[in-house]
Formats: structure tokens, C-alpha cells, sequence
């Protein structure tokens, strides 16, 4: 009999164990949605029917079954054209509750059958190979699966890209940021880049799939409207409570664990500057040479979240549920998670933040009420850690219940990149096909200088609702969640487009790619494409731009803590090409 969950003895499960199966056959069934990333809270959502489904649609596996495999696995069953098939999570409760909505339970069984659940990829590697051995030898097997979404912590990336790299055979969805380190991405890249199996590899930069995004790009490098970009100022406004919970108490908040905020916050808004001002116009033509940055530089630094800061009437109090100063705190834990104004358990949601806090919250609800749920969030909040605690203890989790001002948080809430580019037109013979057609057509063949200005502020009123003004040689843009707006100096027109919002994650970013990925496995499974196109055509962002958008992460934070200008070409040479 094949084990019940592939790396976990079944007692570890008790509550939710009974008897292994074994599974040989797929049948398609579509759960129906459950997050609220697909709530449309009284927006106009319009959501794209899935592309159609083949008689042996893509099955996917989610590694890591947290926030964002538990999108990624909505997604996929709600817009993309392929089923999810298997999980690996260390967590039972996160598991199984994957599997019940996802995989086993839409089958109208509610344990997982032999390949359908793991506790660690190690786990899954190995089955997956003996799995394939047994097919070879001709044994009826379970199916197995043909594209994986890796959504662990960043810190893990590295490590899992690898083992799927040296299984080989499986198209790999990783989520941003691709490594923690300039080396890593390196290492990853060269690894994808060398491997020959005909699989797709996608980046989570969400951003660049979102109705939004993909308009605002076409508007800008298609069409045009505003001729030659000139200028690009981009924020990033990521929420004053929300940088709380992610970057002060939560998994992102330290460098030597995960990586810079500008990394681990804003690479893939690094990246959206970067295919807006030097991608390819269109990823149908194979690689054109990108114009990319001269320059790059960057300051910023932890503004607020530090001791310093810290309300005098808090005294020495470390933690929210033992502090005179907490009725007053706007960031009071009691506030942000268990409170009736923001998102917390007092709202009735049971989602993120609170189930980052508490993953089972809903399982204390269901069980024992309101109250229980409500009293197992407060005992949470109140763990806390002092001096005696080693550091390797208080690195290992989060403290959701900490001060803000008495974290071990390090990483910057509040930064600024500026990146310039320089007139560098291609040689004689390498132009642009139609630029002598082009009423805007200059002799820079659109290669010339500009100027581009990120912006990550922590202390703000939306929640990463991103805003951008592009300054153009025939007009500009304000673009913002909702609407792009163009004024046209050369007609004195202003025109303002509403494009459609498929769902909240990401301004619909989430179901894109989920979406596109999935389509470009189907390509290659079902209907014969090499990956190399699918890559270009459906997912729309090679691995040079992957590892482009995360170098220049890194390079900016070099500029930062170097107080320098860097020249972008001699450091990619240096720290890309040459490593
Ligand atoms: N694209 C985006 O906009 C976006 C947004 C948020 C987070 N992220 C990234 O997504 C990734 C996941 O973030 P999250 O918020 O979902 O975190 P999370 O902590 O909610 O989920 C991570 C999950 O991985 C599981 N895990 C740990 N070890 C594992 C193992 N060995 N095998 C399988 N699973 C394991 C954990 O138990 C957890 O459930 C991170 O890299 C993060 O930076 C991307």
C-alpha cells in the first residue's frame, strides 16, 4: 500500500487520516473559488474565461501551500486551463486544507491518494523518480505531474529550483524574488539557462500580467502615445500597517534571513520599469539587444520602525499585550489583527494577516467558535522573546505580537532608486524595421537618454496600489490601479482608460500569470511548441530579463551602501558575466 502523505508517518496527520489509495486515473473537476483575492469588495471584475481545456490538461504541483501557493492553486483552478494535482507542505493543517479544496477534496474524497501530498520536496523528488522508474518497467502508476509553482520562502528558492532542475521534465512557476543573493540568481540562471529538457521557466513577477500593466505597456512601447520616454517616476506605496506585519514582524524583516526590501518588496517593480524602458516591444521577436541603464544609484535606510522611535509612556514593554502605551498605538497587534477596523479577526476575516499569525484559525472557529479562535490569536500574540533568547531562536519565526520599536527588523522602510540611461542607438543596419515609418521615428531608433526613479515608501495609506508618471517627447501619463491617463501635447487630448480588473491579487496579476504559465505548459504538452517559444510568446519574459531585473536589485543596493553612482555596464560584466 502506497504511504498516505510521501514524508510524514500518518500518526503526524491523526486528525485527518484513514486509508491510502491508490490513484491511476485524472478526472477534471473544477473547485469552486474561496480567497478573497477573488472577492470583488464591490470593484467591477471581469474575469477571462480559462483558455480550453485538453484531454490531458497540465497538472500542476504547488510546493509550499502558504499565501501564495494557496493563490496560485485558486488561481489555477479558476482561470488557467490546467488542474491542481499535488502539494508539498511541511505544515498538516495547511496541507490537507490545500488538498480538501483543491485536489482530493473536489474529487469527493477527503484524503490524498498515493502522489497527491508531501511534506517536503525531498519527498516528492524521490517518489517522482520511482515513480518513473516503475512506469519504465511498465507498472500502472499513478499520473504523474508536469509543471511546478515553488512558493516557499525565498530563502529555499535556490535549493528547490535545483532538485526540480536535476529531476528534469518539469516546467517550474518560482515565486520573487528568484534568490536571497546576487550569487544565487547567478547559479540559477546559468542552471536554467544550461538546461536542455524543453521546459518553461516563469518568474512571480505578477505585475507585468496584471490588465493594467499589460495595457500600460502597450500604450507606451506599441502604440507610443507619449513618443520617446524621457522620465518614469514609479512608487511603491506598501501600507503602513502592512509593512508592519511583513517587514517588521514578519518574514521579510531582516537582511542576513531573506534579503534587502528592495529585493525581497520591490523587485519585481524594478522589473516593470525595466520592461517598460528596455524589453524587447514585442517577446515575438527573438532577443533584440536591450537598452539598458548607464547609471544606477540608490539611498534609503530604516527610518521609523527602530528604538528610537519608541513612545516614551511604552517603557520598556517588548510586546503589544503587555504595554501601557498599546490603546494608543496605531500599531497595536490587538489592533491590526484581532480589531474590527482593518482586516483583522473582529471583520470575520480569517485570511491574511490573521491566518499568517494563525494558520488553522478557521479550524479554531469552526471548532470552538468565535471566542476560541479569538483567544488561541490573542496567546499568539503574546509570545514574545528577551535577551536571553539566542538570536538563532528569534531569527527562526515571527513575533506578531512584538513592538514595532523593539523588532530585530534591519530592512529599509524607505528607499529610492534613480537609473539612467544614456543615448545608444544600434549600429548602422540593426535599426528598427518600421522606424522609418514611424511619424515619432528619430535617429535614436527610441534608445535615447532617460531618466527613471523608483520609490518604495513604507508609511502610506494604500496597500501597494502602485502609481507611476511617465514624461514622454509627445506627452505624459499618471497611471495608477485604476486608470491610465494619457494627455497628448500635440492634439491637446486627454484620454483616460479603465482597463478591466480580473481579481484583487495583484490588479489580476496573479490569475495572469497563473494563467499564461499554465497556458504555456498546455502549448508544449498538447499542441507541439518548443519551450523556447512558449517562453517568448505565452509567458512573455525571458531568463535574461529575469536575471537583468534581479541584478540591478543588487546593484542598487550596492550603489546604496557604497554612496555611489554605479556604472552599470563594467558592474553587470563584472558581477554577472563574469561570475
Ligand atoms: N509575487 C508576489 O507578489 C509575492 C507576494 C508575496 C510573497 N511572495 C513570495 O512568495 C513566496 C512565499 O511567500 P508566502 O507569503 O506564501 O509565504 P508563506 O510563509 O505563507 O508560505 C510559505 C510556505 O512554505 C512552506 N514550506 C516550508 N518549508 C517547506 C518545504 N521544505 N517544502 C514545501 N513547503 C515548505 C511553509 O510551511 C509555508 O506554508 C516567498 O518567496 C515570497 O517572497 C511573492
Amino acid at each position: 500500500m502506497a504511504p498516505y502523505v510521501t514524508g510524514e508517518t500518518p500518526d503526524v496527520l491523526a486528525p485527518h487520516s484513514t486509508t491510502a489509495a491508490t490513484a491511476t486515473t485524472t478526472t477534471i473537476i473544477r473547485p469552486a473559488a474561496e480567497t478573497e483575492e477573488w472577492d470583488d469588495g464591490g470593484e467591477e471584475i471581469s474575469i477571462q474565461p480559462p483558455p480550453p481545456m485538453s484531454d490531458s490538461p497540465p497538472r500542476v504541483l504547488i510546493i509550499g501551500a502558504g499565501s501564495r501557493g494557496r493563490t496560485y492553486a485558486e488561481a489555477t483552478d479558476k482561470v488557467s486551463n490546467g488542474l491542481v494535482a499535488a502539494v508539498v507542505e511541511p505544515d498538516p493543517y495547511k496541507r490537507m486544507d490545500l488538498g480538501r479544496k483543491r485536489i482530493w477534496g473536489p474529487q469527493g474524497r477527503s484524503e490524498p491518494l498515493e502522489g497527491e501530498a508531501f511534506a517536503d520536496y525531498p519527498d516528492f523528488v524521490a517518489y517522482e523518480k520511482r515513480r518513473r522508474q516503475r512506469e519504465a518497467a511498465g507498472e500502472a502508476v499513478p499520473p504523474g505531474v508536469d509543471a511546478a509553482f515553488i512558493c516557499v520562502l525565498d530563502e529555499m528558492h535556490r535549493a528547490v529550483i535545483e532538485a526540480l532542475v536535476e529531476l528534469g521534465g518539469l516546467h517550474i512557476m518560482c515565486e520573487k524574488p528568484l534568490a536571497t543573493t546576487l550569487e544565487d540568481c547567478v547559479a540559477i540562471y546559468k542552471a536554467l539557462r544550461d538546461n536542455k529538457t524543453n521546459t518553461v521557466f516563469s518568474i512571480g513577477h505578477v505585475l507585468r500580467y496584471s490588465p493594467h500593466n499589460v495595457l500600460l505597456r502597450k500604450l507606451v512601447v506599441e502604440d507610443r502615445v507619449i513618443g520617446d520616454v524621457l522620465s518614469v517616476v514609479h512608487t511603491e506605496p506598501v501600507g503602513w500597517w502592512h509593512f508592519t506585519h511583513s517587514y517588521v514582524r514578519g518574514n521579510w524583516r531582516r537582511e542576513n534571513t531573506t534579503a534587502p526590501s528592495l529585493l525581497t518588496k520591490s523587485c519585481h517593480d524594478i522589473d516593470v520599469l525595466l520592461w517598460l524602458l528596455c524589453s524587447p516591444a514585442s517577446h515575438k521577436d527573438k532577443c533584440q539587444e536591450p537598452h539598458m541603464p548607464s547609471t544606477v544609484s540608490s539611498s534609503g535606510s530604516l527610518q521609523l520602525f527602530k528604538k528610537s522611535r519608541k513612545p516614551v509612556k511604552a517603557g520598556a514593554a517588548t510586546n503589544c499585550l503587555s504595554c501601557a502605551a498599546e490603546p494608543d498605538c496605531k500599531y497595536s497587534a490587538q489592533r491590526i489583527y484581532v480589531g474590527d477596523e482593518l482586516r483583522g479577526l473582529g471583520t470575520g476575516n480569517m485570511r491574511w494577516p490573521v491566518s499568517i499569525a494563525v494558520p488553522d484559525i478557521e479550524d479554531y472557529a469552526v471548532r470552538g467558535g468565535a471566542d476560541s479562535a479569538r483567544d488561541v490569536l490573542l496567546q499568539k500574540l503574546a509570545e514574545d522573546y528577551g535577551d536571553e533568547t539566542p538570536d538563532s531562536d528569534v531569527a527562526k519565526r515571527n513575533w506578531f505580537g512584538r513592538c514595532v520599536f523593539e523588532s530585530d527588523n534591519d530592512v529599509c522602510d524607505e528607499q529610492v532608486v534613480v537609473m539612467t540611461w544614456q543615448d545608444d542607438p544600434l549600429p548602422a543596419g540593426d535599426d528598427d524595421a518600421d522606424a522609418s515609418e514611424s511619424p515619432t521615428a528619430d535617429r535614436l531608433q527610441h534608445r535615447g537618454a532617460k531618466t527613471a526613479t523608483f520609490h518604495m515608501v513604507a508609511h502610506t495609506k494604500k496597500i501597494c496600489d502602485r502609481y507611476t508618471s511617465l514624461y514622454g517627447v509627445d506627452g505624459e501619463i499618471y497611471a495608477d490601479q485604476a486608470t491610465i491617463t494619457v494627455e497628448d501635447f500635440r492634439t491637446g487630448t486627454t484620454t483616460v482608460h479603465r482597463p478591466p480588473v480580473e481579481s484583487k491579487g495583484h490588479g489580476g496579476g496573479d490569475a495572469g500569470l497563473a494563467r499564461q504559465f499554465i497556458l504555456a505548459v498546455d502549448r508544449i504538452k498538447n499542441h507541439g511548441w518548443e519551450a523556447e517559444q512558449a517562453q517568448r510568446e505565452i509567458i512573455g519574459c525571458t531568463l535574461e530579463e529575469i536575471i537583468r531585473s534581479h541584478a540591478m536589485v543588487f546593484c542598487a543596493e550596492e550603489a546604496r551602501h557604497g554612496k555611489t553612482v554605479v556604472d552599470w555596464g563594467p558592474w553587470w560584466a563584472k558581477e554577472v558575466e563574469e561570475r
